[in-house]
């Protein structure tokens, strides 16, 4: 199992600050919206100007095929080491991200959003007028026959989606409240010994580390942990 860190602060200075900090761990970074708007592709050579990170460059993509495919070659060369769509965006989108990235010399992972963690049943039944565990379990069906290599989803689903697919379909998991902080927004959140329990393979921690006032040292404690 491996920790990502969501660089989720107010300000790129803040999050280079983080990223310095956590130099010499185990880590992966994640890279959100809010970052990647601001401060652009930049960010991610100055990320791993700071050390050897590996980056996750969380834009969940949605769109028409060929945009998305567009899209998805662009933030690839960008230098990101996985990437990620919305499953709801469909098969054939999917497949047309991976037939485009499968054609460069490498590719980063790819991994589709199946529910948002911050939903929960009744919320996500509003929108998608299905019940979430079926839905997790069409999409990441979809996903895998699409050629992707993973999901996002909620530590709760991990498993069901292993099963659904394989062992070997990567599951990334947000609203992990490792020591079982504060959920904040999250809907569908668990702790690290449910992570591992459900057989996550990335784990994504914000709030928890970034607001901490000793961030290296939650990091150490869930590396020790995992
Ligand atoms: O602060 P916290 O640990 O809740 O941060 C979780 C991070 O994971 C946020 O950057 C959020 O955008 C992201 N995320 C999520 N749920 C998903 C996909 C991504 O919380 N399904």
């Amino acid at each position: 199992m491996k920790l990502c860190v969501a660089l989720d602060m107010a300000s790129k200075e803040a999050n280079l600050a983080l990223a310095r900090e956590l130099v010499g761990l185990d880590v992966w970074l994640k890279v959100g919206l809010r970052a990647y708007l601001r401060d652009g592709a930049k960010f991610i050579e100055e990320l791993k100007g700071v050390a050897d990170f590996r980056v996750f460059l969380d834009l969940k993509l949605y769109d028409i095929p060929n945009t998305m495919a567009d899209a998805a070659e662009v933030i690839a060369k960008v230098g990101a080491d996985m990437i990620n769509l919305h499953a709801s965006s469909g098969a054939r989108a999917m497949r047309t991200v991976m037939s485009r990235l499968n054609a460069l010399p490498s590719r980063p992972l790819v991994l589709a959003v199946s529910a948002l963690t911050s939903f929960d049943e009744s919320e996500f039944s509003a929108v998608y007028n299905e019940n979430l565990a079926a839905a997790v379990r069409k999409f990441s069906v979809m996903s895998y026959e699409a050629g992707l290599d993973g999901m996002v989803c909620s530590v709760l689903e991990s498993r069901l989606i292993k099963n659904a697919t394989s062992a070997d379909f990567l599951t990334l998991t947000p609203g992990v409240r490792p020591f079982g902080e504060s959920a904040n927004d999250q809907k569908r959140v668990a702790d690290l010994n449910a992570a591992k329990k459900q057989g996550s393979d990335f784990i994504v921690v914000g709030r928890p580390i970034y607001e901490s006032i000793e961030p290296r040292e939650i990091c150490e404690r869930i590396l020790e942990k995992i």
